[in-house]
C-alpha cells in the first residue's frame, strides 16, 4: 500500500479533492450498517470523520472494521471532502486503514468518571476533547504573554529555582538539600528580577514556582507557573496600567485565536470580550466597604478570603484592582505609602466571575534602611538578603512589578472550575502522580 501525503487534520482545507494519509488515534467509532462505517480520528491537531462506504472503499476495510477500538493508533487513507456539517468543515471519504498499534480496554470511556479516577489517569485524560482544548488555550496564553512583553522591549531574564531565602513568607517554603547546604524552591522570581531590572530597565521572568500550600482549594497548586514583569522607575499607578494592558492583550488574543477551543469549553466569550480598556481601581478600604455589606463578619485590616474576593469582583464586569492593602498583611518588600504609613503600595487584580486573585504586585521598597528594618520585622535574616539590599545601596530607584499565575489565568479564560485542569500534570496537596 503506497502512502499518500501524510497531512494533519488542521491542514485538510488545503487538500480538498486530494488523496491523503491521516495518522492518529481512533476517537470514536460508529457502524450504522454493513455498508457504511464511521471512524472519528484525532491526530492532535483536530478531529476528522472518516467514512467507509461500500463500493467506495476496499472491502477489507469494512470486513476488518471491528479490529478498531478506542485509541487504536491508525493510518487512514482517503480523499478529502468539504462537509459543512462536520465539526472541522471537512471529512475523509476513506478507502482503507492500517493499524499501527492496538489499544485494548482503554480506561477512559464516554461514560462519567470520578475526579480521582481521571486524575489517576491524567496521562490519558489529556487526550479528551475538553482537556485538549484547555491545553491549547494555555499554550496560546503563554505566547500572548511573551508577545506582550517582547514587543515592548522587555528583556526576558530567567531567575533561579534553587534559592537561599524566602520571597513570599516562610510558611510555604519547600526546603531541599543543596550539597552540604539547604536551599528552597523558588516561590517567585521577583527579587532576582528586581536586580535584572536595574541592569535592563524592563524585564520579565517566566518559570515554575513552588509553594507548600497545605490546603485543598480550587485556586491553589503546589507547583505553578508565574510571569513576572519588573520595571525600573515605574510607580504603583504605572504598574496597574501595565497590568491592565497586559491582561487585555492576553484575553483579546485568546478569544481571537482560540475561538474553536473556547466553544468546546462552552465559555461565554461575550464576557471576556469586555476585558479591555481601563479596569476599575478600588482602595483596600473601598473594597472592605463592599465586602462588609455582604459579609458583616469581615474584620477591617484582614486579608480577603476567596469569598470576599468574589463579593468585590461581582460588582464589576471587568477585572478590578484593589490597591493599598494594609502593610501588615503584605510581604516585606512592599513599599510603604508615604502618605499613610499603615498602607502598602500594593495591588492585586481580581478576575471576573469569581476566579479571584489573578495578579499580585506593587511598588517595591527602595530605601535601604527601611527595607532592612522590614526584613527584621518579618523575622527574616538580613544575611540572606545582602545582595538584595545592595540594590538599594548602588543607585536605588523607584520600581514596580507584578506576578500573574498562569494557571489562574488559564482557569479564568477557559471557565473551568478548578486549576487542576489548567496544567498538564498538576501538583496538588496530596497528589504528585502521575
Ligand atoms: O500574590 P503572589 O504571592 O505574588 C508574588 O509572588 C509576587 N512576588 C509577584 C511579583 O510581584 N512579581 O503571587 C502572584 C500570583 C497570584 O496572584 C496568583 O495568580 C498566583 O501567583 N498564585 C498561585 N497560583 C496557583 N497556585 C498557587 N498556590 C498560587 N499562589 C499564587
Ligand atoms: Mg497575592
Amino acid at each position: 500500500m503506497s502512502d499518500k501525503k501524510r497531512v494533519y487534520v488542521s491542514d485538510l482545507k488545503d487538500y480538498v479533492g486530494k488523496e491523503v494519509t491521516l495518522s492518529g488515534w481512533v476517537y470514536n467509532l460508529r457502524a450504522s450498517s454493513k455498508k457504511i462505517k464511521f471512524l472519528v480520528l484525532r491526530d492532535g491537531s483536530g478531529m476528522c470523520q472518516c467514512i467507509y462506504f461500500k463500493g467506495e472503499c476496499e472491502d477489507s476495510a469494512l470486513e476488518n472494521f471491528g479490529e478498531l477500538t478506542q485509541e487504536t493508533a491508525v493510518k487512514v487513507f482517503g480523499t478529502v471532502k468539504e462537509e459543512p456539517r462536520s465539526p472541522g468543515g471537512y471529512e475523509l471519504s476513506a478507502t482503507s486503514f492500517e493499524i499501527l498499534s492496538p489499544s485494548v480496554d482503554y480506561p477512559i470511556t464516554p461514560k462519567e468518571h470520578g475526579t480521582d479516577f481521571l486524575m489517576n489517569h491524567r496521562h490519558l485524560w489529556l487526550r479528551s476533547k475538553k482537556q485538549h482544548a484547555i491545553l491549547r488555550v494555555r499554550s496560546e496564553i503563554v505566547n500572548a504573554c511573551r508577545e506582550f512583553f517582547e514587543v515592548r522591549d522587555f528583556v526576558m531574564c530567567d531567575t533561579p529555582i534553587f534559592t537561599p531565602s524566602a520571597c513570599e513568607g516562610t510558611s510555604t517554603l519547600f526546603e531541599t538539600q543543596y550539597f552540604d547546604d539547604k536551599a528552597y524552591l523558588s516561590q517567585s522570581g521577583q527579587l532576582y528580577s528586581e536586580a535584572t531590572a536595574m541592569a535592563h530597565g524592563k524585564v520579565y521572568n517566566f518559570g515554575p514556582t513552588f509553594r507548600a500550600e497545605k490546603s485543598k482549594t480550587r485556586r491553589h497548586l503546589i507547583e505553578f507557573w508565574m510571569i513576572e514583569p519588573e520595571v525600573a522607575f515605574n510607580d504603583l499607578n504605572d504598574n496597574m496600567e501595565l497590568a491592565e494592558d497586559f491582561v487585555s492583550h492576553v484575553v483579546q488574543r485568546v478569544i481571537k485565536n482560540k475561538a474553536e477551543e473556547l466553544k468546546v469549553l462552552e465559555r461565554d466569550t461575550t464576557k471576556l470580550a469586555n476585558v479591555k480598556g481601563k479596569f476599575p481601581r478600588l482602595h483596600y478600604k473601598e473594597a472592605v466597604e463592599i465586602i462588609k455589606k455582604e459579609n458583616p463578619g469581615f474584620i477591617d485590616g484582614d486579608d480577603f478570603g476567596a469569598p470576599d474576593e468574589t463579593i468585590v469582583s461581582s460588582h464589576f464586569d471587568k477585572p478590578v484592582f484593589v490597591h493599598n492593602y494594609p502593610k501588615a498583611i503584605k510581604a516585606f518588600y512592599m513599599k510603604e505609602d508615604p502618605n499613610n504609613s499603615d498602607e502598602s503600595l500594593s495591588c492585586d487584580l481580581l478576575a471576573t466571575d469569581g476566579y479571584g486573585e489573578l495578579i499580585g504586585g506593587g511598588q517595591r521598597e527602595d530605601d535601604y534602611l527601611t527595607l532592612l528594618q522590614k526584613i527584621k520585622e518579618h523575622e527574616l535574616d538580613p544575611k540572606d538578603f545582602d545582595w538584595y539590599l545592595d540594590l538599594r545601596k548602588y543607585g536605588s530607584v523607584p520600581h514596580s512589578g507584578f506576578g500573574m499565575g498562569l494557571e489562574r489565568c488559564v482557569a479564568w479564560i477557559t471557565g473551568i472550575n478548578h486549576v487542576r485542569e489548567s496544567i498538564a500534570f498538576p501538583r496538588l496537596y496530596g497528589r504528585n502522580r502521575p
